[in-house]
């Protein structure tokens, strides 16, 4: 079996794709695939990369990138043959053979958003992960809050303000986000890994929130803080009529950090530790268990996803669900699922099988 390893891409969270890519490259079961590796460039490129995990290793003073090598890797035709083929720097053309599957672990918008596997679905390509709808809906925190809630899922109160209406009435903006108390949190609608996120203490730090959220997206969510325990469950697709399976959950313990941002979840910084299994009880876990699949089937959800969850006394809301969480060996999606009993290996197997089952 040919897996076209999909990594990079367009949205701030490259980096995070790339290292990633790191740990797959190492990991994939090379008995049972053969890989080719693809980069998209921050601009967009698909290139031939290297199949050289060290390449791409998270380092906090260098963060991995696919630079633009001159190649150009060229998809199959849709209902060809699933040719795949890599022009060269010199305008040469070689084939890479055919592809069976593609594993796309790109992150955040044009590629975690439904918009290449779209593409894949055009070419009919068989691809891993999430789908078009879900992938789209999960990407937008906005519509993704209103499906759960839709589907009796508890998610915390907010606030979506678009740029235009923060341009046009900021005193209306100003309101809005003061109704939902301090300290609150402030998000682009359409990013991941905490990009653009700030904790807001004071009411005069709302502007400067706004405005870093609104370098993000063009559409930005206040919500207010939730006291509680961050508890994440990993979920797997489940083959043909089987059920969504959710994994044991994990836990955000925050000690000295403010909150689980960039810096700490990438940069090495300390004061956050990612635990799994979390120190939780056995019904606790039950609850967890089921609302995970929950929302992931209310989501519609395809392949694997993240969900995050707030636990606090008065009961479990569901932050969000990441259709292509944090990937590399040491994140907490596949710290659940070795915790679960599944092999950072096995579970790379098991995606790419469920794309082709
Ligand atoms: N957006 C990051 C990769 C995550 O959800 O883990
Ligand atoms: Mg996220």
């Amino acid at each position: 079996t040919a897996v076209a390893v999909l990594f990079g891409g367009r949205s701030s969270e490259h980096s995070i794709s790339s290292a990633t890519a790191a740990g797959v490259l190492r990991a994939i079961d090379r008995d049972r695939y053969r890989v080719v590796p693809v980069g998209i460039t921050r601009d967009g490129a698909f290139v031939l990369e290297d199949d050289d995990p060290e390449k791409f290793a998270l380092n906090p003073d260098r963060m991995p990138e696919v630079a633009d090598n001159g190649t150009r890797v060229l998809w199959p035709e849709p209902a060809g043959d699933r040719e795949l083929r890599v022009r060269r720097a010199d305008g040469s053309v070689d084939s890479l053979g055919e592809v069976d599957v593609v594993l796309p672990i790109l992150h955040g918008p044009h590629g975690e958003d439904g918009t290449v596997q779209g593409f894949f679905d055009t070419l009919q390509l068989p691809y891993a992960g999430g789908g078009v709808f879900d992938s789209a809906l999960c990407m937008d925190k906005h519509f993704m809050k209103i499906v759960l809630q839709a589907a009796g899922i508890p998610v915390a109160p907010w606030v979506t303000v678009t740029a235009a209406q923060w341009a046009n009435d900021p005193g209306a903006v100003r309101a809005a986000a003061a109704g939902l108390g301090i300290p609150s949190f402030v998000k682009p609608a359409r990013a991941g890994s905490s990009v653009g996120v700030s904790k807001v203490h004071a009411a005069d730090e709302l502007d400067a929130a706004l405005e870093l959220a609104f370098a993000e997206d063009d559409k930005v969510l206040v919500e207010p803080a939730i006291v509680g325990r961050e508890i994440e469950v990993a979920v797997l697709e489940g083959r043909g009529v089987d059920p969504a399976r959710a994994s044991l959950p994990g836990e955000i313990v925050l000690t000295t950090r403010e909150f689980y941002d960039f810096e700490g979840k990438y940069l090495g910084g300390d004061g956050a530790d990612v635990v799994c299994p979390a120190d939780v009880t056995p019904s606790e876990i039950e609850d967890l268990q089921r609302m995970a699949v929950a929302a992931f089937d209310a989501v519609d959800g395809r392949g694997l996803a993240r969900v995050d969850f707030f636990q606090t006394p008065t009961g479990l809301y569901v932050n969000e669900l990441n259709t292509m969480p944090g990937f590399t060996p040491i994140s907490m999606f596949p710290k659940c699922w070795i915790a679960s009993g599944l092999s950072y290996g096995e579970l790379i197997t098991e995606l790419v099988e469920v794309a082709l089952a």
